[in-house]
């Protein structure tokens, strides 16, 4: 190993990772305002005062002030040195650590190609300005002038060379940035986008990497999208990720659409949480992306063909995404429609009703899987079990999964063992969170009941069939039938209820006990996946009690009568 590395490439290095990206590929982050935390993997801590900022690169902790950049991070972390670290983030990014003088001048241009980027950007708003027909064209697909401001929407002259005579100095950078194609036979290089609307494709930390252009008319190809770059690798890009993060608007979830227009139109009828794959499928990156940021993904697709093609692909590579306190849906729009065509013709309000209609990830899978099967016979439903096990699998181990197989299990009509459909054997208590307050699952079902009352109607009314005998159950299916009646119960009005009761006081406990035994809060999701959990392993007792009693050496006591 030869020379020190220069600083500018570790200054181009660090501008090139993102040390959100590098923690959480450690230590699992979460988003907090506009930050992201954890627990410090420093000190020991049961709280979270560990602090990720995106937009400054650098983490912090609170209680043990352990801080610095996505380089210090993996040295205090990994134990690694200097040198090694750099080597490391560098191969994470295809970049390559120069060992000598010589090779560092070639290296030194990342900086300069986002600084040219960005000044392509305003060159081609600037050219909207100028250009009425393009402006027109804006207007007449319903845009105002302040969505295009919000994604810097441009336009491109006609004609081979306005960029070459706007930045007369910058062709070697514009070839490398695809923004130039090199003309045969030694002619002069000659522009990629000619006569187009210019949409800018920003990165997530809002940098200009590429552009997507339509034409204006009916000529062919329709869009245009830069090339593969050493800025853009369109695998990995959301178009709108940026814009979308930025309006603060997320609700939670993010919108995954298939065009630019699609985005652009749904920001400007107010639905600022959506993003565009860049003329790809959605892949397993572009989800660890999103849920990143959000906890929730609905994928939008025309309901053609393609689209159901385009939906299972990302139906696919999102199952691996999933572990418990994520969630993704599928919204299908009728035929010949896109989000675009929506919004213009009836407003957001259209789209959000469209939206109530979103179908569950795992219930898109069972129907896909099961739409050439003959459900009604034997044959059918093995085949559907067949064919869901590699898939289900490919879920990370939790309640989710649990979940997803039992729904299967209910499809099919058979208990599949509690995981072994989807998964090599595992010991039957599954992983939990860390608490569950050292209680039966009998009393944590009670407690969330009593907690969050609505947790009761997510399940099926023949789901709660618990063997009466189990000790506690009378308590728990009275607490059901309370819940289920009367939708918007409080846990005031229920404890009302058994104040007379034996139990009363067991129920005043578990009403006011944390969860967690760290005091944090549950929210509505995990208290309905935990819930579900309980309900689940209570009918597996029930089941067990079922079969003690069938067990001929316990068949004398059947009824309770002794044979003479
Ligand atoms: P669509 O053909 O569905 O177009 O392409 P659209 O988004 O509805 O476009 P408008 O409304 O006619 O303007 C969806 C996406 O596929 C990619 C683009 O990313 C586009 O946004 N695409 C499409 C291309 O890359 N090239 C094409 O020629 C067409
Ligand atoms: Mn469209």
């Amino acid at each position: 190993m030869a020379g020190k590395i220069p600083q500018h490439f570790i200054d181009d290095l660090l501008a090139k990772v993102d040390i959100v990206d590098v923690i959480d590929q450690r230590v699992s982050l979460k988003k907090s305002g506009s930050n992201y935390g954890a627990c410090c993997p420093f000190h020991n801590e049961k709280t979270p005062s560990f602090t990720v900022s995106q937009t400054k690169q650098f983490y912090h902790c609170f209680g043990c002030s352990a801080n610095g950049s996505a380089i210090s991070f993996l040295m205090e972390y990994e134990g690694m040195h200097f040198v090694d670290a750099i080597e490391s983030l560098a191969e994470s990014v295809g970049m390559e650590v120069p060992r000598d003088a010589k090779a560092t001048q070639v290296r030194n241009d990342s900086k300069p190609l986002y600084t040219l980027m960005e000044s392509i950007a305003s060159f081609y708003t600037a050219q909207l300005r100028q250009s009425p027909e393009a402006i027109e064209y804006l207007k007449a697909r319903g845009l105002s002038g302040e969505t295009a401001k919000r994604f810097s929407i441009g336009y491109v002259p006609d004609g081979w060379d306005a960029l070459q005579k706007h930045f007369p100095n910058e062709e070697a950078a514009m070839l490398k940035t695809g923004m130039l194609i090199k003309g045969d036979n030694g002619k002069r290089p000659y522009q990629r986008f000619r006569n187009r609307i210019m949409f800018p494709i920003r990165d997530k930390r809002g940098r200009v990497i590429a552009f997507g252009g339509r034409v204006l008319d009916k000529q062919e190809p329709k869009y245009l999208n830069s090339p593969e770059t050493p800025l853009f690798h369109k695998g990995q890009e959301l178009y709108g990720l940026y814009e979308a993060r930025k309006s603060g608007q997320d609700a939670g979830m993010i919108i995954v659409v298939e065009g630019y227009m699609d985005v652009v139109a749904l920001a400007q009828h107010g639905i600022e949480n959506s993003v565009a794959t860049l003329g790809t499928a959605a892949n397993q990156q572009h989800s660890e992306m999103l849920f990143r940021t959000v906890s929730n993904i609905v994928f939008c697709f025309d309901g053609d063909r393609a689209g159901r093609a385009a939906a299972w692909r990302a139906l696919t590579a999102t199952l691996p995404c999933l572990q418990d306190g994520r969630d993704a849906h599928f919204l299908f729009l009728p035929d010949g429609e896109d989000p675009d065509s929506v919004v213009k013709a009836g407003g957001a309000a259209s789209f959000n009703d469209l939206l109530a209609y979103r179908i569950p990830i795992i219930d898109y899978l069972y129907q896909y899987l099961s739409s050439d099967l003959d459900m009604s016979g034997i044959g059918g439903k093995a085949q559907l079990a067949e064919k869901a096990k590699p898939l289900l699998a490919t879920i990370p181990k939790g309640i989710y999964k649990q979940l997803a197989l039992r729904r299967l299990e209910t499809l099919i009509g058979l208990s599949l063992g509690s995981e072994k459909a989807g998964s090599r054997p595992q010991p039957t208590r599954p992983p939990r969170n860390q608490g569950d307050a050292g209680l039966t699952a009998m009393s944590r079902a009670v407690l969330l009941c009593l907690q969050y009352p609505s947790v009761v109607q997510t399940i099926a009314p023949d789901d709660y069939d618990l063997n009466p005998e189990l000790p506690g159950a009378d308590v728990l299916l009275k607490l059901i039938a309370y819940c289920d009646s009367t939708p918007d119960i409080t846990t005031a009005r229920l404890l009302e209820r058994f104040r007379e009761g034996q139990s009363h006081a067991y129920l005043v406990k578990l009403a006011t006990k944390p969860y967690y035994p760290d005091g944090r809060e549950l929210d509505q999701t995990s208290a309905e996946l935990e819930f579900a959990h309980c309900i689940g392993r209570l009918k597996e007792r029930s089941q067990q009690k079922l079969a003690d009693r069938v067990d001929p050496s316990a068949r004398t006591g059947l009824l309770g009568l002794k044979r003479r």
